[in-house]
């Protein structure tokens, strides 16, 4: 098919755009997989790896991305140049989409790429993303990255800061581009769609960008705890030696995976289980606790037992065992007003996560309950009887081409 720009629809360029820390890399990846999984032969062309591969000196300084360093510049320039040459070549042969991931955040660089690209549609995917904790926790992973490894932690954060305000001074808003997806890579969200082109495989791309995906999420409860004994709710008690010896077994399961995070809640049950696990994880593997993934906070009945609950506030019990998912307590939540504040923190862990395989999330009983729904549907007054053992985990696989949630024994599953 011939569209009147005289493109042959079958083949399509796809140009991420936006600020380093944005998430592009992520949903190019996403993009390249769920094509390949349909057989469409489809590359991803980053400008960052051909740097690496292409210049031996270490190119991490700020400087060698300040606007006003014109070796610099040259040099960025004819990485891209480069790959844009890679891409169409790719696209001549047998490529069908070629995906150029880099900040393109300039209106030069736009430019020329479409002049360099003239063959086939071009569609950009602009990322962004608004929330400060997650950039702020974007920056750190990338001051992580081997290529800072010869800077302090400190000087390596400042260096990627100063980074992305070089590429701020040269970010131009869209203006002649024919086709513009506006993405909060976040929250999967498509926030302005503009398309002249018939494109081919929009459909699926839509799909991608605003579906979350995990390839292996490994959803633990923390170990028990000393309030757990005597069923006492809320609080913020620590691990018993049978939690311990709990938690011990998960680390032992995940031992064999390798996970850059394990996020947990902010209470110290949720802390000290993913401490444990961490012991057995890779060494630069980090511990993220989350205000998202705290427990159901119970209000006027925080730190009461079930049974002081029933005997002294039975309102609140009958209340509560008659509409489970939608009673809030007083002063306190409810399931369904956990749900946003999961939702997010869902999102900000596999934002963080970016591509990686494995990711390990340690909460709480209700709490999840909550995540768990998020992957597998279920009706709202089954949620809260969803059972969360402390020495089982739940392994979850919801990808394009694959969704599965099972609960495993840590010891069984080595
Ligand atoms: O009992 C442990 C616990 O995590 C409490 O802190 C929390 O209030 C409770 O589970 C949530 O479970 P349910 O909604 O069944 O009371």
């Amino acid at each position: 098919m011939i569209s009147e720009m005289g493109f042959e629809n079958q083949k399509m360029y796809i140009v991420m755009v936006g600020l380093p820390a944005m998430g592009k890399s992520t949903i190019a990846f996403r993009i390249k997989e769920s094509l390949l999984a349909e057989d469409t032969p489809t590359e991803i062309f980053n400008n960052g790896d051909l740097r690496r591969r292409m210049i031996s000196e270490n190119t991490s300084s700020s400087d060698f991305y300040a606007p006003d360093n014109p070796q610099g510049v040259d040099l960025r320039e004819k990485i891209a140049r480069t790959n844009l040459e890679y891409a169409r070549t790719f696209l001549q042969e047998q490529g069908r989409v070629a995906i150029l991931d880099a900040t393109n955040v300039s209106r030069q660089r736009r430019q020329l790429i479409q002049q360099m690209l003239p063959d086939h549609p071009i569609l950009f995917i602009e990322c962004v993303n608004n929330d400060e904790e997650i950039l702020d926790a974007s920056i750190t992973r990338k001051a992580s990255l081997p290529e800072f490894h010869h800077l302090s932690f400190a000087e390596a954060r400042k260096s990627f800061t100063q980074r992305i305000d070089y590429y701020k001074k040269i970010q131009a808003p869209f203006c002649d581009e024919r086709n513009h997806i506006l993405v909060d890579s976040l929250n999967n969200r498509i926030l302005d769609i503009s398309l002249t082109d018939s494109l081919p495989y929009l459909d699926q791309i839509r799909d991608i960008i605003l579906t979350s995906t995990v390839s292996n999420l490994y959803l633990v409860r923390h170990g028990q705890t000393h309030d757990n004994l005597v069923n006492r709710i809320g609080g913020d008690a620590r691990l018993t030696q049978e939690g311990i010896g709990q938690a011990k077994a998960m680390a032992e399961c995940f031992q064999s995976i390798s996970a850059p995070y394990i996020f947990c809640g902010p209470k110290i049950r949720t802390i000290q289980t993913a401490q444990i696990i961490r012991k057995r994880q890779r060494l630069d593997c980090g511990v993220i606790p989350l205000t998202e993934f705290s427990e159901i906070y119970a209000g006027v009945c925080e730190s009461m037992t079930y049974k002081e609950i029933k005997d002294s506030k039975p309102e609140i019990y009958q209340a509560r065992l008659q509409d489970k998912y939608n009673y809030v307590y007083p002063g306190g939540e409810g399931y369904v007003s956990m749900k946003e504040r999961i939702d997010r923190g869902i999102k900000k862990a596999l934002f963080l996560s970016a591509r990686a395989e494995h990711i390990i999330i340690v909460g709480h009983q209700a709490a999840n309950r909550m995540i768990l729904s998020h992957f597998l549907y279920r009706r709202e007054q089954d949620v809260p009887y969803i059972y969360v053992p402390q020495n089982r985990f739940y392994h979850i696989v919801s990808t394009q081409i694959k969704k599965l949630i099972e609960l495993k024994d840590p010891r069984e599953s080595k």
